[in-house]
């Protein structure tokens, strides 16, 4: 009744994690505002934002939310993955740091979150190929391992963006 264009079917939670710096508040930005920037600070605590899309003929608003890398920041755990549907697992191609501490996360996010919930490796900031730290081979081969979808993301250039959201979306639908 009333405005139909505002009439939202299904409401979706998704956390993003992985360490500092990797990128989870510009893919996010990229992802809600299309927007980013380069002097990003860090997350203090949790923030979230939303953006609703059409996905086989359904309205889908994607709750997402994004928390601090740096353990000080960092909220309460289970309340953040409290009701996720789907997570996004974010390292940075150029910090192979980052790649190596994903089994923490991902035994993290698999002690709170719901045992089905969706989860996509991301690989971010392959625009800067020419500092790679972390084969694509490497990252995939895990993420088969796993059970994970994955794919290498630009917040910068937009480049799969779009694409792993929806990968998570369209799989919890
Ligand atoms: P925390 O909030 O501390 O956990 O960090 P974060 O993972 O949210 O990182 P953030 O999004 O703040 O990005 C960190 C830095 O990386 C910023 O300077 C961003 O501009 C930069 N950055 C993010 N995504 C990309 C990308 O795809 N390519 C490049 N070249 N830089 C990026
Ligand atoms: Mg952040």
């Amino acid at each position: 009744y009333g405005d139909t264009s505002q009439k939202i079917d299904y409401v979706f939670k998704v956390v993003l994690i992985g360490d500092s710096a990797v990128g989870k508040s510009q893919i996010l930005s990229r992802f809600a505002r299309n927007e980013f920037s380069l002097d990003s600070k860090a997350t203090i605590g949790v923030e979230f934002q939303t953006r609703t899309l059409v996905i086989q003929h359904k309205s889908v608003k994607a709750q997402i939310w994004d928390t601090a890398g740096q353990e000080r920041y960092r909220a309460v755990t289970s309340a953040y993955y409290r009701g996720a549907v789907g997570a996004m697992l974010a390292y940075d191609i150029t910090k192979r740091q980052s790649f190596d501490h994903i089994p923490r996360w991902l035994e993290e996010l698999r002690g709170h979150a719901d045992k089905n919930i969706v989860i996509i490796l991301i690989g971010n900031k392959c625009d800067l190929e020419n500092q790679r730290a972390v084969s694509t081979e490497d990252a995939r081969e895990f993420a088969e391992k796993e059970g994970l979808f994955f794919l290498e993301t630009s917040a910068l250039e937009a480049t799969n963006v779009e694409t792993a959201f929806l990968t998570i979306l369209t799989e919890i639908f």
